[in-house]
């Protein structure tokens, strides 16, 4: 459907408050995983939907927001016309042989061997986001999350994925959280305006994409909101369920933190046997294409500059064609090549096209050493300060937002990361996310008069579990527990 070229203002009330902030001063979060147990599902769901955070006012101590997979919106009663809505990838789910050989969630990475979402564990139907300003705001949260929603016929959890208190680094001691899309709409975009500015319906169903068009979402027949919750289609042909949704992806990648960094080390020891921690560091930040201040190697080639710390001003294809400040398959080059797509590289066609290919970044650290490397940041810089910590229990819940999982997430994931022929390269997937055939791959750091090569680089991020979900606006929350042309419950 066309839509209009003015930017329609959006519904911040009836948007979850995570696709508008990422809460970063509630450093306290847990994602609770839960499976509808009975019929008594929708009158839990109904007690907890009043608490849900919108996107208006930044909430000051705490905020809740709700997400649901494709089986857990059947059980909540909405099936036929409404689920028809709903995209392909999300209806089949992450764990589906097709996206796992799509994704390279393969050998070790395979759903078989996940601690959740996969086929050998309780099935997911829900997912709430809880974050508060301390953990013993989290606590109480957590407390009366439960009570709302756990009981017999009601709700039981799955798994509880704990966070690492916030602070701006993963685990691998790299600065995160640095470039996000503006989305047009919110204040943010407005004051800065630029490239990084996207059209709110990248992100948020029921507004205009970057194609003009208003994403696929599920419209109901009008009759299947007899009470008027939901908003009108814009084509008035029935009660618009996506307006103000999302679909959100989790994924739980486990950061292997002794092995990057015994990698590292091998491959830049001196010829005398010695370590290089200089080296190592250098190696790690190529890698990354940042350095763990967060100073991007486009602009700071040689050395970690904590001045560029915040810098996202920045394209590839003028500045540095060759890769050789961030070489040219370094993870945020691939994650988002700004100026350097085809078919008209370094022209505001290539920026706009990559616009289609955004995610909102929402994920949060887990673990021992879940961005906890301290300020400096420099847990393979030159001071050789190691990683302290365990080679495991460590990584990311990596979640992200997007209204169109297979242009967005999957794309990026699928046609970036892991493919080693990207940007006129042969043989590397993305080094930190991209996934390896036979658990190993290349790196080249291009350089004068030769680049590098480095060999066997093992996988240093194994999949541990994964979902989609779709993330309603407030009132398709209400509709979801309260709808009256629905069926009950299981
Ligand atoms: C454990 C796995 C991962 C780690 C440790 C990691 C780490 C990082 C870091 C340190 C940055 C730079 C900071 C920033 O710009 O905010 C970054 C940027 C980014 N990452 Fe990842 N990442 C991981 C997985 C992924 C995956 C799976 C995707 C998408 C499928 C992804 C997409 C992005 C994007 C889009 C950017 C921004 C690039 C830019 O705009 O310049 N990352 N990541």
């Amino acid at each position: 459907m066309a839509a209009g070229s003015e930017p329609e203002p959006l519904e911040l009330d009836d948007i979850q408050g995570i696709l508008v902030r990422g809460y970063s001063s509630l450093t306290a979060a847990c994602f609770l995983l839960l499976t509808i147990a009975g019929p008594a599902a929708r009158p839990a769901l109904a007690r907890l939907v009043p608490k849900a955070t919108g996107g208006g006012a930044e909430p000051p101590q705490r905020a809740v927001n709700l997400a649901f997979t494709a089986e857990g919106v059947r059980r909540l009663g909405l099936d036929g016309p409404g689920a028809g809505g709903f995209s392909q990838e999300f209806l089949t789910g992450m764990a589906e042989p097709n996206r796992s050989r799509l994704l390279g969630d393969v050998g070790e990475n395979a759903p078989r061997h996940w601690l959740w979402g996969g086929p050998g564990t309780p099935p997911v139907h829900a997912l709430a986001l809880l974050y508060a300003r301390d953990e013993a705001l989290l606590t109480a949260l957590e407390a009366e999350v439960r009570q709302d929603l756990l009981g017999a016929d009601a709700f039981t959890e799955t798994a509880r994925l704990g966070t690492a208190e916030l602070t701006d680094r993963e685990p691998f001691g790299f600065r995160d959280g640095i470039s996000q899309p503006l989305v047009e709409g919110l204040p943010k975009a407005a004051r800065a305006g630029g490239d990084e500015v996207v059209k709110a319906g990248e992100f948020i169903l029921g507004y205009p994409n970057e194609y003009g068009l208003l994403t696929d979402r599920p419209l109901l027949p009008a009759g299947y909101d007899a009470t008027g919750l939901l908003p009108r289609a814009h084509d008035g042909s029935g009660a618009d369920l996506g307006r103000n949704g999302s679909y959100l992806v989790l994924r739980q990648f486990r950061q292997d933190l002794d092995g990057f960094r015994q990698y590292l080390e091998d491959a830049t020891r001196r010829p005398d046997g010695t370590t290089d921690p200089e080296a190592a560091g250098e190696l790690a930040a190529r890698m990354m294409g940042r350095w763990p201040s967060g100073a991007p190697l486009v602009r700071a080639p040689h050395r970690d500059d904590p001045a560029l710390a915040s810098d996202n001003d920045f394209g590839y294809f003028h500045t540095d064609p060759e890769g050789l400040g961030c070489p040219l398959g370094a993870h945020v080059r691939r994650a988002h090549p700004r100026d350097s797509l085809d078919p008209d590289p370094g022209t505001a066609r290539s920026i706009a096209i990559g616009r289609r290919h955004r995610i909102l970044r929402r994920g949060r650290a887990y673990g021992p050493d879940g961005g906890a490397h301290g300020p400096d940041g420099r847990a393979y810089g030159p001071a050789g300060a190691a990683a302290s910590g365990t080679d495991d229990g460590s990584g990311l819940h990596f979640l992200c937002l997007n209204a169109n999982i297979s242009r967005q997430f999957e794309f990026i994931q699928h046609t970036w990361l892991n493919n080693p022929t990207f940007n006129g390269l042969y043989d590397g997937p993305d080094p930190i996310a991209g996934a390896r055939q036979d658990h190993r791959s290349t790196f080249t750091a291009q350089a004068r008069p030769v680049r590098t090569r480095y060999r066997d680089l093992p996988q240093f991020v194994y999949v541990r579990g994964g979902a989609y979900f779709f993330l309603p606006g407030l009132r398709a929350l209400r509709y979801l527990c309260e709808g009256t042309r629905m069926e009950p419950g299981p």
